[in-house]
């Protein structure tokens, strides 16, 4: 048997004593009603033997937050010491199952998240899904604060003070990021981030509502200034039976016209035009809360070609957006354009509708 680090029973410990919180920020929020015992569970079972690897088993649908699996991937006491095991070194896999049972718990939060991220959470939100090591968050940031107030840019996006947020499933991945942030700070870079960006490691598919209903909850006016979400070069999943790992599915869509209000835009980017499509497609089928900015009528590019009019439902040939309007690149879309790839956007703006959960 494993002996726990004096570390990691500290930090128990540290978390035990904001219980209140740790409820708060730990489970989803469809769960909030069981008891405070369960939730701890995800620490106080935590130990001795090491599962973490197991990244094969899929979840039982009927039992979404059960799982074998006794740490949370996130985990940052257990991620701090991997690292450190590997001699700093930040090497990971280039894909995870997300479906796996080890990708299905709900993230582990910082008692205080939000309010230890953001020093002013009455901002807009930027949003990046699926961020990786967070450069282009980290760029998007660094080129807003270098703008001075009534600098002339043709860029809308860059104008608001945003706070922003990336999301990676990746731990070792995301756990870079975040020390990106603190490098700068300790540095005494001038661009400090702290304070108006962070990144949270999780599976965007299970803990996203819970994060941006968090934030909304902290709020100033109760309400989330959600005005840009990104989701740029997510992972493929080619094979039809492997769609369901894809990141855009119609309930992360739905979650996102639950939180963003009317005008606020959906950014997309692949370099596999299938995946776009994909994507937009899953846009389109809620129209009602999300416009194409490019021929907004509703094209069902998977419908079968069954009816007479043999002209008309011919494949439809989709345009995208040629440019990256937000001007800042991922690191993804730099390695594709260097190799003069070709690279697929489409834009979506949240309509009026209220949002229904009908
Ligand atoms: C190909 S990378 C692109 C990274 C970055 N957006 C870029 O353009 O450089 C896709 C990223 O999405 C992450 N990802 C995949 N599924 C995810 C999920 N369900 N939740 C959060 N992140 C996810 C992957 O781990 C990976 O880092």
């Amino acid at each position: 048997m494993k002996t726990k680090p004096v570390q990691f029973i500290m930090y128990n410990i540290l978390l035990a004593s904001s219980s209140r919180a740790f409820v708060r920020n730990n489970l989803p929020s469809n769960r909030l009603s069981k008891s405070f015992a369960t939730s701890t569970n995800l620490f106080s079972t935590a130990s001795e033997t090491d599962q973490d690897n197991n990244n094969s088993s899929t979840q039982n649908d009927s039992e979404p937050f059960a799982h074998s699996e006794p740490f949370s991937p996130w985990d940052p006491v257990r991620l701090a010491e991997k690292v450190q095991s590997r001699n700093n070194a930040f090497r990971s896999r280039q894909h995870v199952n997300p479906l796996s049972a080890k990708f299905q718990q709900p993230t582990v939060l910082t008692p205080n998240w939000p309010y230890d991220t953001y020093d002013d959470l009455s901002k807009p939100l930027f949003l990046d899904i699926g961020c990786s090591r967070g450069g282009f968050l980290i760029d998007m940031a660094t080129t807003q604060m270098k703008q001075q107030p009534g600098d002339a840019t043709n860029n809308q996006y860059l104008e608001p003070d945003y706070n922003y947020l990336g999301l990676e499933i990746r731990p070792i991945v995301v756990y870079h990021a975040q020390k990106r942030i603190e490098k700068r700070e300790d540095g005494g870079d001038a661009s400090s981030l702290k304070g108006k960006l962070g990144f949270v490691g999780c599976n965007a598919n299970v803990d996203l509502e819970r994060l941006l209903q968090l934030l909304q909850d902290s709020n100033p006016e109760d309400l989330l200034n959600l005005q840009m979400v990104t989701i740029q070069f997510p992972d493929p999943h080619f094979k039809a039976r492997h769609a369901k790992r894809r990141v855009v599915r119609p309930e992360l869509v739905t979650t996102l016209a639950k939180f963003m209000p009317p005008g606020s835009t959906v950014w997309l980017q692949s370099d596999i035009q299938s995946v776009l499509d994909d994507m937009r497609f899953q846009f389109r089928l809620q129209s009602q809360y999300f416009q194409d900015s490019i021929s907004p009528e509703i094209v069902d590019i998977n419908a079968n070609d069954d009816n007479d009019n043999d002209d008309e439902s011919e494949a439809i040939q989709l345009d995208y957006v040629e440019e990256n309007l937000l001007g800042v690149r991922t690191e993804r879309e730099i390695s594709v354009l260097e190799r003069d790839l070709p690279v697929y956007r489409a834009l979506f703006t949240r309509t009026d509708a209220q949002f229904s959960s009908d």
